[in-house]
């Protein structure tokens, strides 16, 4: 029988493809990384085509692996790093140039240009983001000014747009020979050109940025069938039923459905999402609002985010440029073999700040030391600076909401770290959560796909397979902790005063 659903989870750094059985537990997994390419400093891109082909690959591997053939998947969900842009020609399939990633900051100048004219905020009542280049938009712009032909081919309805989703689906739909152009209404709400309000394309912003609105995706639910598997062999015929941002579906997964339930994820970014319901709820903080989901017909949910871009990628900073590490799981052992950071501060500030900040101009700062800080204080005031971003980011949620997180419910990859998570809710002074599963973006695409296909009845019946696995208690005297947060403090205003 039918009953398990994989999900397709297309990250920033890696593409996994994850079997889950009806209880909701992984049963396989493949991953494949690809490859990060810097063509200079603030760009980072990546090749659609080689994520297109890990894609197929770790498809194929993660079923072998399960032991099962397409007649026994219900239904596929995917998720995905969300913001980052392809462009490519509907006729040969081919992408028109490498993806721009959402960490990319080529396209600053443009952004000033209408923050000076408009304002940070122009846009903001529209579609709950600030004018940053972060977003989808500014990013397809560049595209279509930057590579010879491409703004008349997309004028004549030759080229395609979408996140890493819709190139996704686009492929696996059958490509150039019919494929599906869609994607959901969480990843719609990240490219800065949706209307929160009614989730439609906003035909304003496509002519503020001078997109076609031909080269658009048709903006679908979270969780209803948007196609079939048209690949040659493995999977064909499989339903596409759950599309979601890998932010969102990480909260779907950890069953934060309602209002005032959060999540944090740790990936090569952190990402606080709290619930609004069906509210849209402006922040005066610096989050940003955002599409939590859409199930089916129902009306759409909202959440209030909290974006942190450099948390686990720091660990990889420390591997790839400066050599102090191997591998990234060195820097546990690393970090915990002196006592504490020895005064060392690290804000890593490479793409700018995002939350609560949004200050592009910010740049990487390490404070505090003497000669007596080692490679191991440096590693441990990396993993810290997580710990201190999250606490600048729940800052901002009480202030937006008035109210306090009674605790925190945490995954991805760093969570397995119990040094960082005790530090985490040391310097929160909240319990920090983490679940039995913590590839809840996975799982939360997984479950979008089975909803949508039956596999599981309801939001309730995907509750109950929640399961706590480790509470951390603040152990830490306040006194401390605030003494801390405020040579933090001091180390942001350090980065933000950094002049080129
Ligand atoms: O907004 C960017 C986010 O979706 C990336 O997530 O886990 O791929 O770093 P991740």
């Amino acid at each position: 029988m039918a009953d398990h659903v994989i999900a397709i989870d297309q990250g920033t750094t890696s593409t996994r493809a994850i079997v889950f059985d009806a209880h909701g537990l992984p049963v396989a997994t493949a991953q494949r990384e690809h490859e990060q390419i810097f063509p200079r400093a603030g760009r980072v891109e990546h090749d659609p085509v080689e994520i297109w082909t890990n894609t197929q690959w770790v498809l194929a591997r993660a079923l072998n692996q399960a032991g099962l053939n397409a007649a026994d998947v219900a239904a596929i969900g995917v998720t995905n790093q969300r913001e980052t842009a392809v462009v490519w020609d509907r006729r040969t399939g081919r992408p028109v140039h490498n993806a721009i990633v959402w960490q990319d900051t080529r396209t600053q100048p443009r952004i000033d240009e209408l923050i000076a004219a408009h304002g940070v905020d122009a846009f903001a009542e529209q579609t709950g983001l600030p004018l940053a280049t972060y977003f989808s938009a500014s990013k397809v712009g560049w595209i279509l000014d930057n590579v010879d032909g491409a703004r008349a081919a997309a004028e004549a309805g030759d080229l395609l747009f979408g996140t890493t989703d819709t190139w996704v689906v686009w492929n696996l739909t059958g490509g150039r020979d019919g494929g599906i152009h869609v994607t959901d209404v969480s990843n719609a709400s990240r490219t800065l050109l949706m209307d929160l309000r009614t989730l439609a394309w906003s035909e304003e912003l496509l002519g503020v940025w001078g997109i076609p609105r031909a080269m658009m995706p048709e903006i679908r639910s979270s969780s209803e069938v948007v196609g079939e598997v048209q690949l040659p062999g493995v999977l064909r015929g499989v339903p596409i039923a759950g599309i979601l941002g890998d932010q969102q579906a990480a909260t779907f997964g950890q069953a934060a459905f309602e209002a005032g339930e959060s999540k944090n994820t740790y990936g090569t970014g952190n990402f606080l999402l709290v619930g609004t319901g069906t509210e849209i709820v402006r922040s005066g903080a610096g989050l940003i609002t955002t599409v939590a989901y859409r199930l089916g017909d129902e009306p759409a949910r909202y959440a209030l985010e909290g974006s942190i871009a450099v948390t686990g990628s720091l660990v990889q900073w420390l591997r790839d440029n400066l050599g102090i590490i191997r591998r990234s799981e060195e820097v546990e052992t690393l970090a915990a073999s002196v006592a504490d950071n020895g005064g060392a501060y690290f804000v890593p500030a490479f793409s700018g700040l995002f939350a609560p900040y949004w200050r592009p101009d910010a740049r990487g700062a390490l404070v505090g030391l003497t000669r007596y800080v080692t490679k191991a204080h440096i590693a441990r005031a990396a993993l810290e600076s997580t710990a201190f971003q999250t606490r600048d980011v729940i800052e901002a949620v009480v202030a937006d909401t008035g109210q306090g997180l009674a605790e925190l419910r945490v995954d991805g990859g760093m969570t397995r770290n119990d040094a960082l998570m005790q530090f985490q809710a040391d310097i929160l002074g909240l319990p920090v959560v983490r679940p039995e599963i913590v590839e809840t973006t996975a799982l939360g695409a997984a479950y979008a796909a089975g909803l949508a296909v039956g596999v599981w009845p309801g939001l309730d019946a995907l509750r109950a397979q929640w399961r706590e696995d480790v509470r951390f208690e603040p152990r830490m005297a306040e006194e401390e902790r605030e003494r801390r947060y405020r040579l933090w403090k001091k180390a942001v205003s350090k980065s933000l005063d950094w002049v080129d």
